[in-house]
């Protein structure tokens, strides 16, 4: 038996039953599939459907505010992928009549679909014969085949898409594509692979040499960046906090956010009231104190952010304040979701 027959026959004995596995709906499948490169299938199942009930068709999305949108995204992260989203479901509407076109030449053309997605797409919906390569796909193949290659390297990514191609199923590209996935996510896992009980172990290279825990390769390109976040929750007498939008480019753009001073180290209450001073930022300040001593370390694929809040209270009325009970209607980053949940205002 060949390799994606094998998978094939992996796949109809452990498929999950998951909400877009029923439908070839391409609007359903893009948005499944842009949704699992964030995050892990368990996970990503409340956003899907949290999505299809608010936007069933690709027009209500079209339609909705950016704001709504990144709300019913908070969580997952890299929130330029929900504008992405929302870009491309307005193309969609306005250059293709709502319909997403039907081939893999077409679908990548679409601003916010890339190799992956225009594949997912084409093989799941119309069952052309493209293969997915993801980060499952690059580890079974890796490991299976003993491809040392990196696989964030020019030579690597061309390298695994022809192997890709090579080994795919053609007949049955829809089960095949979600089956190599499926058997990366549950079989062919990162850290523990059941190599035991695994249906190609007879053949795996990376077995044989005792090289699972090495494949695949990946070089390390990004520094991690650290920095210093000092969250103001400034609070008046009438219970209200001072939100504001995060406009510039990078992390976060479009959420809302606490005002925000950064600092170039880790800072204590005496630097923070002597900043606040400084730039008199806020007036009739009555008390200023520190959330927590210890810092919280948000980790983002490429920084790490130290923070804290500091909370800044007010003896007078904010004039654009936002009410406590009305802060959790606006998108913002996790760690301000959990700041507004634990603190007692
Ligand atoms: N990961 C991303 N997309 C997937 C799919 N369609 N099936 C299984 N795992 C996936």
């Amino acid at each position: 038996m060949s390799f994606s027959e094998k998978i094939l026959l992996w796949y109809a004995k452990n498929k999950r039953e998951l909400p877009w596995r029923s439908t070839s709906d391409p609007y359903k499948i893009w948005l499944s599939e842009i949704m699992l490169q964030q995050t892990r299938v368990a996970q990503g199942i409340p956003y899907y459907l949290k999505f299809i009930e608010h936007f069933p068709t690709v027009y209500e999305l079209a339609n909705a505010s950016e704001e709504k949108i990144l709300k019913l995204w908070q969580g997952l992260g890299y929130y330029s992928r929900a504008r992405n989203l929302h870009t491309t479901a307005k193309i969609v509407v306005n250059d293709y009549q709502g319909e997403f076109p039907g081939s893999y030449k077409e679908l990548i053309k679409l601003k916010g679909i890339g190799d992956y997605t225009a594949s997912a797409i084409a093989s799941i919906c119309f069952n052309e014969a493209q293969p997915v390569v993801d980060g499952n796909v690059y580890r079974v193949l890796a490991r299976y085949f003993g491809v040392d290659l990196p696989i964030n390297s020019t030579a690597g990514i061309k390298y695994f898409k022809k192997l890709a191609h090579e080994v795919m199923h053609v007949a049955q590209i829809r089960d095949y594509n979600q089956g190599i996935m499926e058997f990366g996510a549950i079989q062919c896992a990162p850290k523990k692979p059941y190599c035991l009980h695994c249906p190609i172990n007879e053949s795996c290279v990376a077995l044989q040499k005792g090289r699972t825990s090495e494949l695949p390769i990946k070089i390390n390109k990004t520094k991690i960046r650290k920095r210093y976040f000092n969250y103001i929750v400034v609070k008046d007498q009438n219970k209200k906090a001072l939100l504001q939008q995060r406009k510039a480019k990078g992390i976060w753009q479009n959420l809302y956010e606490f005002p925000l001073i950064e600092t170039e180290s880790s800072t204590g209450l005496d630097s923070i009231i002597k900043i606040l001073k400084k730039e008199s930022l806020y007036q009739n300040i009555t008390k200023v104190e520190e959330y927590q001593s210890k810092e919280i370390i948000h980790k983002l694929s490429h920084q790490h952010l130290y923070t804290k809040f500091w909370i800044v209270s007010l003896n007078t009325e904010l004039s654009s304040g936002v009410s406590i009970s009305e802060l959790n209607a606006y998108p913002v980053p996790v760690l301000i979701a959990d700041f507004i949940k634990t603190f007692k205002f």
